[in-house]
């Protein structure tokens, strides 16, 4: 195979000394870094620690007439099979969602041709501002990819999300955008819905369960890491989004079967949502208040079946994959749930078992037409790898 090549854009944020680090393991999976260090990176770490570890030169200026002569930044920028943006930081985001093309890396943002990974850090408010959550959605519309950012304890003293992607993480993250393996899903495109609905009493009350979304969130990681093209329709959730995903935010069962459908064609469905079977009848507009008597019943009308709803349509996707969580009779209600939704697997599992719900561990049984396979208990990213690798079999 030919040897990878990344641009990595190392801005200006404290987790620049991670880059460092990141370009060590990048050169040791034998992947070539060309790397831009902007200004601000340059007050964190040095083109010659860069350098050193890229072995190659580092990119700084955006007038500079030799690098203008040896390689122009519209070349420089298509140099790469992949832009790797580390860290990422508000501005550089900002400029990017906007288009701003007033130094080098954002030039080079602008002008490639090539796929952009980016990997965020900054301090948990700057993450959290209106204007990063705006500039976030208008970069993943675009087709960014994103790896983290992590949860803890900040160089400024805060908590909260905004730390880089640990660099292992971050490489892993790339040899997925490089299809590093095999990546027999290519050309085919899978929805994923993952996580909670949350259905609204009122304005401050709604009905929501203890789905962390993690299971969905792996699956549709490893569907992307096959190269499969995948929408993730997520009820909320506290996790990043998989590398190569592009993400749906919802919150009721209505708005997640809405998206769902507006996210076909697809050749692969996997509805892992732990969707609400039901909803109040009616939203107070105004917080429903005591008054001293006894509670009004809340009445409950049923959701709509995602799952049962994408198996019978009219483009139902050619291999349609539900989750069964159950505390008892695990394997009897799945192959009754596999007639009854119309899908073709189900992946059950049981979550009598402590910890499963919102846990990182999953034991599950995959029940086919053809029968009932159980695996053994294993982490829900292993689960989702094992999964994925047996919808690439039935895609061969
Ligand atoms: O009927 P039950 O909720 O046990 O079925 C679970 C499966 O059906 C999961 O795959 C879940 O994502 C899906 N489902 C759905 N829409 C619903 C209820 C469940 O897609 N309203």
């Amino acid at each position: 195979m030919d040897q990878k090549r990344i641009l990595l854009i190392v801005g200006g944020g404290i987790a620049a000394y991670k880059a460092l680090e990141l370009t060590r393991l990048l050169r040791k999976a034998g992947v070539a870094v060309r790397p831009i260090l902007t200004q601000a990176g340059a007050e964190f770490v040095t083109p010659l620690s860069l350098s050193a570890l890229a072995e190659d030169k580092v990119y700084c200026e955006l007038f500079s007439l030799t690098d203008e002569a040896e390689m122009g930044h519209i070349e420089l920028s298509r140099s790469a099979d992949l832009v790797v943006v580390a860290p990422a930081t508000a501005d550089l985001m900002a400029k990017a969602a906007h288009g701003l093309a007033g130094d080098l890396a954002s030039t080079t943002l602008l002008a490639t041709d090539k796929p952009v990974l980016m990997a965020p850090a900054m301090n948990v408010r700057m993450w959290e501002h209106s204007a990063t959550r705006r500039n976030l959605a208008t970069l993943r519309a675009d087709g960014v990819m994103f790896v983290g950012p992590d949860e803890g304890a900040m160089a400024c003293g805060e908590y909260g999300p905004g730390r880089m992607a640990e660099p292992a993480a971050i490489v892993e993250a790339v040899m997925a955008a490089l299809g590093g393996g095999a990546r027999p899903l290519s050309g085919r495109r899978a929805l994923v819905t993952a996580g909670p609905t949350v259905e609204a009493i009122d304005p401050v009350r709604m009905l929501t369960n203890r789905s962390s979304g993690k299971q969905g969130y792996a699956i549709a990681g490893a569907l992307a890491a096959l190269g499969c093209e995948v929408t993730l329709v997520s009820g909320p959730t506290a996790l990043p989004t998989p590398a190569g995903v592009v993400r749906v935010d919802v919150e009721s069962a209505r708005e997640m079967l809405a998206a769902s459908e507006a996210a076909l064609p697809a050749d692969i469905a996997v509805c892992v949502a732990a969707v609400a079977d039901w909803r109040p009848a009616e939203t107070g507009e105004t917080k429903i208040k005591k008054d001293g008597k006894a509670a009004a019943p809340i009445a409950l009308v049923e959701n709509p079946d995602i799952l049962a709803n994408l198996s019978k349509g009219r483009r139902r996707p050619r291999l349609v994959i539900g989750f069964a969580a159950e505390t008892h009779d695990l394997e009897a209600n799945a192959q009754a749930k596999l007639a009854k939704k119309g899908c073709d697997w189900i992946v059950a599992n049981d979550v009598s078992v402590a910890g499963t719900m919102g846990g990182d561990d999953n034991a599950v049984a995959l029940v086919t037409k053809g029968g009932i396979e159980r695996w053994e208990r294993m982490a829900k990213g292993e689960v989702a790898r094992k999964l994925a690798g047996r919808i690439a079999q039935e895609f061969r």
